[in-house]
């Protein structure tokens, strides 16, 4: 159903060794696990501004910018109720193509 791999804004393993290219040309599921780097997420500036353009955490922008990719879903952890709801609002923000490949380039 899933390949589920680690990925995420500063863990790019599974791109660079070619297996999520590979499911996103074959229409596989990538499970991203530990999206937000077990909450050590490292903030750049670029993800600083993106954030505050959104009015959103970086967090929730490490998670926008994984599922606004084809074929790639996420599983955020989190014991922290207003975590929680943070991480599901993640999914209704748009990032623009520009802002995408400004996180891509974070890798
Ligand atoms: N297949 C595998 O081999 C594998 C390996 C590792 C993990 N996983 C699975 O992947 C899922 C997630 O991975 P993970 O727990 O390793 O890492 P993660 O989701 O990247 O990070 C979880 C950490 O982020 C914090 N956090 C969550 N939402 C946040 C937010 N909005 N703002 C700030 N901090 C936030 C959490 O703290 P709070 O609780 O305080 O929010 C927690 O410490 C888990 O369900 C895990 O079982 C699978």
């Amino acid at each position: 159903m899933t390949n589920q791999v680690p990925y995420s804004l500063t863990t790019r393993s599974e791109v660079q060794n070619g297996v999520i290219p590979y499911c996103q040309a074959n229409n596989i599921v990538v499970t991203a696990y530990s999206p937000m780097e077990e909450g050590q997420l490292r903030v750049q500036n670029v993800l600083e501004e993106i954030a505050a353009a959104h009015n959103a955490t970086p967090y929730q922008i490490a998670l926008a910018w994984l599922v606004q990719q084809p074929w790639v879903i996420t599983i955020p952890m989190s014991h922290n109720p207003v975590h929680l709801q943070q991480n599901w609002d993640a999914a209704s923000i748009t990032l623009t193509s520009d802002e995408m490949a400004r996180l891509m380039d974070l890798g």
